[in-house]
């Protein structure tokens, strides 16, 4: 959501969450961007978490829109009100990060010279996950089919036949 409230939606798989004693994530964008532009006006973003449910929506939320369109409502997706931010969540998302923005890191090459890419770094201040998916009082993420890109026009989906667990050494 930027200042006058208008809201954008897009996927971003260069994603990820990078501190644990406070749960910081970023996302990078490729370019400067509507998503990046917005986290910067209000300083507040969402992250919603695509699921093989949703897999035509959030393809479809990637569209070169203009700015003023609201990617959400052209995906034929409702919006869920957050709680601590201004910006809405995904309503059929089964999990949601309210984030307050932090930094964006201009990234450099080799040579010292800025490249386009501008990764941001939220802190997230509220987490939204369906009850549907706690499970004697854990995530089921497996549940939740999540996606993930993999290049190309491909994609790797999350279930429950494909997760592991590892004890740490
Ligand atoms: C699955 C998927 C993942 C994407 N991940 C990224 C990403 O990590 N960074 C990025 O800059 N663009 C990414 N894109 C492209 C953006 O979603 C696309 O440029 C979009 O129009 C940006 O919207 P915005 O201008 O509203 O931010 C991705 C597209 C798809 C389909």
């Amino acid at each position: 959501m930027n200042a006058k409230s208008d809201t954008n939606l897009a996927p971003y798989s260069y994603f990820n969450a990078v501190f644990t004693r406070l749960a910081i994530v970023m996302f990078s964008s490729d370019g400067w961007k509507d998503t990046i532009a917005f986290v910067e006006e209000t300083r507040e973003f969402v992250c919603s978490l695509a699921t093989w449910d949703l897999r035509t929506q959030v393809n479809a939320t990637s569209a070169p829109h203009p700015r003023g369109i609201n990617e959400m409502r052209e995906a034929g997706l409702d919006p869920a009100p957050c709680v601590l931010v201004r910006p809405p969540r995904v309503k059929a998302s089964p999990c949601a990060l309210e984030c307050r923005w932090l930094q964006t890191v201009r990234l450099r090459d080799l040579d010292g010279a800025e490249v386009d890419a501008h990764v941001a770094f939220g802190q997230v201040v509220g987490v939204h996950i369906d009850d549907r998916f706690i499970k004697d009082g854990l995530v089921d993420t497996a549940a939740m089919r999540p996606i993930a890109r993999a290049g190309y026009h491909d994609y790797f989906v999350a279930t429950s036949d494909t997760r592991f667990s590892l004890r740490r050494p």
